[in-house]
């Protein structure tokens, strides 16, 4: 056999990004290189359209009906504690499901300590919720429910509609974490019922690190867990009320949002349902493959349309971390071990004490890349 590097860490960060993305950053870095909204010559206003072409994409790629109401963030989890610490206060009460990623279930666990609290709604041992179990959680004092929307450990999809559903009945606003599904499962906040969405832009949107947003749905109020200098309202000591500078203090990220407007119109371009059509391709010939091999076991839902490709092994013979030195050192294969900061998820597939190796695909990994990884298990395996 002969040894390729091949990463397959995408649910971390995807890599590679496509080549567009990395000559816009550079392009934008080189000939443009203003700070947005902050002054009045062409450098500045470039930036300023730069930011807003960025934010008109994503409000296309989500069926966003006001760009406005998107803030950018570095990442997903700063606009998911953005929304859970800017909506709730003392006595409030939130429910959420058993696999949360840290990034929700941090700071709902530090929001106890002001006065605010919340209920779990158990997954199965695969991570699929029944939306039942959502609204059986729900108090007269619920006034959010945070979902993820897919989880980064189990790879399942989490049925958005129908919890947005059974929220709004009660006239509760779903909080979506979209970290691993924004770019690779079609979201509409309009027909999914989704009132404030996070999402990141470095996994399956394709954007650089240190990108990311915030969509607040008109008439929803969300306080700012940073305030500062916006470019608007200048002479006052107050935070505009305004999004989405009320959200968005301080120089933005303008070439890391130049790079994500990049991949966000490199998904277009495929469209979201010809990147999820090619990801259950390659996630069919996954867990066939991993089906006849003895040793290694995938954890998650067994129908790939119940999942995004993100897949936990665990191996016979080999503790978690061991397989994954083993495949990076010998092999040249990229995974990540252990706890993927989403112990919740991995105490309700029953990993908790021992954590998995999770393989994570992404659109540019194509067939090949699955039978290389299928080559190796089968030799790493062989007499274990
Ligand atoms: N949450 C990311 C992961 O699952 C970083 O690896």
């Amino acid at each position: 056999m002969s040894i390729r590097s091949l990463y397959l860490d995408n649910a971390a960060t995807t890599y590679p990004k496509p080549e567009v993305v990395y000559r816009e950053v550079e392009r934008f870095m080189r000939e443009v290189g203003g700070s947005a909204g902050r002054s009045g010559h062409w450098r500045a206003v470039e930036t300023g359209r730069a930011v807003f072409k960025a934010r008109e994409a994503l409000a296309g790629m989500f069926n966003v009906p006001d760009p406005l109401r998107i803030a950018f963030t570095g990442n997903a989890t700063e606009g998911l504690n953005i929304a859970i610490q800017g909506l709730l206060k003392p006595g409030d009460h939130v429910v959420t499901s058993s696999v949360e990623h840290n990034s929700v279930m941090r700071p709902l666990t530090a929001a106890r300590a002001a006065g605010v609290s919340y209920s779990v709604a158990q997954c199965d041992p695969t991570g699929r919720l029944d939306p039942a179990d959502v609204e059986r959680e729900i108090t007269d004092s619920t006034v959010l429910v945070v979902l993820n929307h897919a989880s980064n450990v189990a790879g399942t999809i989490l049925p958005v509609a129908d919890v947005a559903a059974i929220a709004h009945s009660h006239g509760i606003p779903l909080l979506l974490d979209a970290a691993q599904t924004a770019g690779r499962i079609p979201i509409d906040v309009v027909s999914d019922g989704i009132d404030l969405l996070a999402f990141t832009g470095h996994k399956e949107l394709f954007g650089p690190q240190g990108t990311g947003g915030l969509y607040v749905r008109e008439g929803l109020e969300v306080e700012p867990l940073c305030y500062g200098g916006t470019g608007s309202r200048s002479s006052e000591l107050e935070q505009p009320r305004r999004m989405p500078d009320r959200l968005e203090s301080g120089t933005l990220n303008a070439a890391g949002i130049a790079g994500l407007e990049a991949g966000v119109r490199f998904i277009e371009e495929r469209g979201v349902d010809e990147i999820r059509r090619h990801e259950l391709e390659l996630l069919g010939r996954l867990l066939e493959g991993i089906a006849l091999i003895d040793g290694v076991t995938p954890l998650g839902p067994g129908d790939p349309v119940q999942r995004v490709s993100i897949v936990p092994l665990l191996f016979d013979g080999h503790s978690p971390s061991e397989a994954a030195e083993i495949l990076d050192r010998r092999y040249g294969i990229a995974t990540r071990a252990g706890m993927h900061c989403s112990p919740s998820a991995h105490r309700t597939i029953g990993t908790l004490d021992t954590g998995v190796t999770r393989v994570s695909f992404s659109y540019l990994n194509d067939s090949g890349d699955v039978d290389y990884l299928l080559e190796c298990l089968r030799e790493m395996q062989k007499g274990i």
